[in-house]
This record gives structure tokens, C-alpha cells and sequence, in this order.
């Protein structure tokens, strides 16, 4: 039975925590260059990795102290091979959170099925491009057309929404902003596009390059006729409705018009780590304390619960990016979680 619940995640600005992105592992089976470099080796090590019983301890634990939305993600969740035990163990969790995951898409085309069938509902699909020299130069791997298989084999298992996300890099796809929008729409898919923040592993961000949301806006503007959707709550897109229709798009200025203030998410990282921030340069270590031998299971899930409410005191206001002292966080975002 799900225990009463005693407490709400909110920090010392009155930002109450909601939602838990879950990072399943950093491994990935692209390496698109915002991301990490071609020749990435440093990966964590597989032992580190929490296993199906240790997520599972950490997500009925947040979710008894109020986390009511769970977001998978990576590196490219669907290379767990327990990903579709996983996502079924959430969905049948007393008080049941909201469900989403982050994928490349590569492996939909066998596993959208089996996750909808486990209790999986909407999807996020990264796609920077439509156009496949262009995804092979972006991620350096020609597999684009194993995205719009899966894409195809998501609407078919009947996941919804299906959202696209989209980083766009200066002369490599910024022209794409149009094609993409119109292709999404065409296709009954949502988008939105994310400003590149300084979260790769080859340090490679330069703020001076950045396509920021303004020149997306500026871009999309030239073909579409946008209107911005009012009450935005606790979301990092900015929506907009399209030519006077209910269709938004949404674009996502991280960097240019930080959200901060509106924060609802923490981070969980594969290897047991929880993060207050995607920019925190501290965690809390919570696989230290779910391998700890002296601790009863009972304690354990206390143990946990208070390091939620830990990390969540430390929070600091924003990500500082924007600041001169901004030091940009040791793990990539492949090792984070998006
Ligand atoms: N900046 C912005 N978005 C990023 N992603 C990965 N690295 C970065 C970055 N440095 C995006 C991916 C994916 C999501 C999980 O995060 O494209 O859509
Ligand atoms: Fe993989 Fe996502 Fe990183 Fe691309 S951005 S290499 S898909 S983890």
C-alpha cells in the first residue's frame, strides 16, 4: 500500500519538486556532437549502474514525497535491456506518476509496442534533422531512417502524444526550423526546439554560436504565423500557437531566458546519483546508501526520502549560466539525463 504522504518537495524559493527525470543509462548508440564527442570512451561503469529493484526503491520513495511525473531518459534509455519491466513496474506503482520517456528512436520499431502494452502513454523522439547526410554528420551514425521507423511504429502502438525535440547548430541545420515545424505538423507530431546548453562532453559550447530562441522565433516566423500561448505553469517551452490554430510548437530558451524561477524537476542519474540542477556541481549519493549492508529495507527507503528533501534544501535559484563564474558541471548530459 502506498504510504501517507507527509511531505512536498519544496525548496527554500518556494518551488515545490514534482518531477524526477530518470536517467536509465549514458550510454547511447549516437553521438550527436552537442552531446558528446565521436570517439567518447569514458563511460561509467557498469557495475555503478543502478539495477531494476534500486530504481524502483528510489522512484516509489520520490514518489511517496510527492514526485508525481517520471521522465526516462539517458544516454538512449531503450539500451536497458529492463527498460519495458521498468516502465511497467511505474505504471503499476500505487498513486501511479505521470509517465514519459526521452529516446533517439533508433529501437521503437521493435520496443513501441511492448512499452505501450507496459503502461507507457506519450514519447519525446530527438530529431535535429530531416535530412540524412546531415543526421549522419550530426550524430555520426547514418541512421536516420531508423528514426522514421520508429516514429511510425510509436503512432502505430498508439503513444500520445508523440513530441519531437530539436537542437539546432549554426550552419550545420540552423535553416531547418520551417521544414521541421511543417513535417511535424504534416506528420500530427509536436516540437519544440532547445536552445544548446553547455552539457557535452567535449566542452565544444560556445555561447557565441548558440542558435538562441529568438533566431528560431525570427525563422519560423518567415513561414508560420505565431501567437504565444498564455500560462506556460511550470514548463521550459515557450508555446505558440500556429496560423490561428490550436497546434502549438514550443521552443525552449535554456540559456537566452533561464526558468529557474519556475523549476519543478530533479535528476536521478544512472549510477544513482541525485541532482537538484542539470548544472549542479554536487549530488546526493543515493546508491551508496541502497548497497549499504548495515541497512534494513525499511531504513533504506528512509534513508532515501530524506536525501530527496537534502538535495532539494540545497537548490540554488538558478543555473548561473548566464554568470561570469558559471563552471560548467563535470558529467556531460548523456551521464545527467535530458
Ligand atoms: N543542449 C541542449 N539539448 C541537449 N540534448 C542533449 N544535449 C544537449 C545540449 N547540450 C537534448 C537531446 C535530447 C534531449 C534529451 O536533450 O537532443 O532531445
Ligand atoms: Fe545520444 Fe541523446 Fe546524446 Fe544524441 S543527445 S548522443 S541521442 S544521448
Amino acid at each position: 500500500m502506498g504510504q501517507l504522504r507527509m511531505s512536498a518537495l519544496i525548496d527554500s524559493y518556494g518551488r515545490k519538486h514534482r518531477d524526477l527525470r530518470v536517467s536509465l543509462t549514458d550510454r547511447c548508440s549516437l553521438r550527436c556532437t552537442y552531446c558528446m564527442p565521436h570517439d567518447f570512451s569514458d563511460w561509467l561503469k557498469s557495475e555503478h549502474l543502478l539495477n531494476t529493484d534500486e530504481l524502483m526503491t528510489v522512484i516509489s520513495a520520490g514518489v511517496n514525497e510527492g514526485i508525481e511525473e517520471i521522465r526516462l531518459t539517458g544516454g538512449e534509455p531503450l539500451l536497458r535491456n529492463d527498460i519495458v519491466e521498468i516502465v511497467s513496474r511505474i505504471a503499476s506503482l500505487p498513486n501511479a506518476p505521470k509517465l514519459s520517456l526521452t529516446t533517439n528512436g533508433l529501437k521503437l520499431v521493435e520496443l513501441a509496442r511492448p512499452l505501450a502494452d507496459a503502461g507507457l502513454e506519450r514519447i519525446n523522439v530527438s530529431l535535429d534533422t530531416l535530412q540524412r547526410d546531415r543526421f549522419t554528420a550530426l550524430t555520426h551514425r547514418d541512421r536516420i531512417h531508423d528514426v522514421f521507423a520508429g516514429l511510425a511504429a510509436a503512432r502505430e502502438a498508439g503513444l500520445a502524444p508523440i513530441k519531437i525535440n530539436s537542437v539546432l547548430l549554426k550552419d550545420i541545420n540552423d535553416d531547418e526550423a520551417p521544414a521541421l515545424l511543417a513535417w511535424a505538423m504534416s506528420e500530427g507530431f509536436s516540437i519544440r526546439f532547445i536552445e544548446q546548453m553547455p552539457l557535452d562532453a567535449g566542452g565544444i559550447w560556445d555561447r557565441s554560436t548558440m542558435v538562441t530562441a529568438g533566431a528560431v522565433l525570427a525563422s519560423l516566423s518567415v513561414d508560420f504565423d505565431l501567437t504565444p500561448v498564455p500560462d506556460r505553469g511550470s514548463s521550459p517551452a515557450e508555446e505558440f500557437y500556429i496560423d490561428g490554430t490550436k497546434q502549438t510548437v514550443g521552443i525552449i530558451a535554456s540559456v537566452s531566458q533561464p526558468f529557474c524561477g519556475a523549476c519543478d524537476r530533479l535528476r536521478l542519474t544512472s549510477d544513482g546519483q541525485l541532482r537538484s540542477c542539470l548544472f549542479s556541481l554536487d549530488e546526493m549519493d543515493l546508491r551508496k546508501v541502497l548497497r549499504d549492508p548495515s541497512l534494513s529495507s525499511e531504513e533504506i527507503t528512509q534513508e532515501i526520502s530524506s536525501r530527496f528533501h537534502k538535495s532539494v534544501a540545497g537548490k540554488l535559484p538558478g543555473h548561473g549560466i548566464n554568470d561570469p563564474s558559471f563552471i560548467q558541471p563535470r558529467r556531460p548530459m548523456s551521464a545527467i539525463g535530458g
